[in-house]
């Protein structure tokens, strides 16, 4: 083997040069990174103007992120992979709740509210009641569970992406489960929206015939003592979208029944029970 870097010998040129103390994880890590890449870059012959074209994709792609848009989680979202270190990482047994994308439209601190309340403040779209129970692995009620949730509005648009246009805290809230596991809370028929496409996650979508558009849903992430975390969503399953989520969120057992109520107070009940999985 040479000393100097040749396309046959690529691979070991570059992971040979790693220094004996990178700790054991990022040696595996790299040295997997760089032989993949290499393996992609001979397999597709990458020319130098596609090479140039991707270093390009990826400037602007870090060009434009700031505090409110991160446009390498979309790409991540995007390419499927964020659901793929999700899936890795959050093996649950089959009768549990599974996970799905986090998105970036989660804010830390939403008000907590009582049982049942409203969560949606800017009097559009179709009032629908979510309810249903948080149980373990054998069905028991989980006391203290923390659910909080958060949906676009009736416009496609989550609060914060609406500043000044939308109330503060629009679609949102944390709610609490009592001893009997129960939790219920009043927003809309949640409506499916594009991500954000005015970038270059936006254009590669485009450029390979693909749309931006989730199905809708509403985001929970539900967490308890003693029970792994649950990030994840349920769908309303007969939106355009479900079959082509642009982020391949969509899992079966997410899909919730959505049901019309006649002479209720709202328009629209759906029931969906969480099952945690004990950590
Ligand atoms: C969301 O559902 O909020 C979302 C998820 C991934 C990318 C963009 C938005
Ligand atoms: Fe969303």
């Amino acid at each position: 083997m040479s000393q100097y870097f040749n396309e046959a010998g690529s691979v070991e040129a570059v992971n040979s040069r790693m220094g004996p103390d990178v700790t054991p994880r990022l040696k595996e890590v790299m040295t997997s990174l760089v032989a993949h890449l290499h393996a992609f870059v001979k397999d597709v012959r990458l020319t130098q103007q596609e090479w140039e074209f991707a270093i390009d994709f990826l400037t602007r792609t870090g060009q434009i992120c700031s505090e409110e848009r991160q446009e390498f989680i979309l790409l991540s979202d995007t390419l499927g992979v964020s659901m793929l270190v999700d899936a890795i990482n959050n093996r649950r047994p089959p009768a549990a709740t599974e996970n799905t994308v986090m998105g970036p439209f989660h804010v830390a601190g939403a008000p907590a509210r009582e049982m049942g309340a409203r969560i949606s403040f800017d009097g559009k779209g179709e009032s629908c009641l979510f309810e249903g129970r948080v149980v373990d692995l054998r069905g028991n009620p989980v006391t203290g569970a923390c659910i909080d949730v958060w949906s676009d509005n009736a416009d496609g648009f989550y609060d914060v992406q609406q500043p000044g246009i939308q109330p503060e805290w629009n679609n949102r809230g944390v709610f609490t489960t009592g001893e009997d596991g129960r939790y219920s809370f009043v927003g809309i028929k949640p409506v499916s929206y594009p991500i954000p496409h005015d970038g270059p996650v936006g254009m590669m979508l485009d450029a390979l015939g693909r749309g931006p558009y989730r199905p809708a849903h509403m985001h929970f992430m539900v967490m308890a003592e003693g029970f792994q975390k649950v990030v994840t969503h349920t769908f309303v399953g007969d939106d355009t979208y479900i079959a082509r989520d642009a982020v391949f969120g969509v899992k079966q057992t997410l899909v919730a029944p959505f049901e019309r109520v006649d002479g209720g107070e709202t328009i629209w009940r759906s029931r969906f029970d969480f099952v945690l999985t004990p950590v």
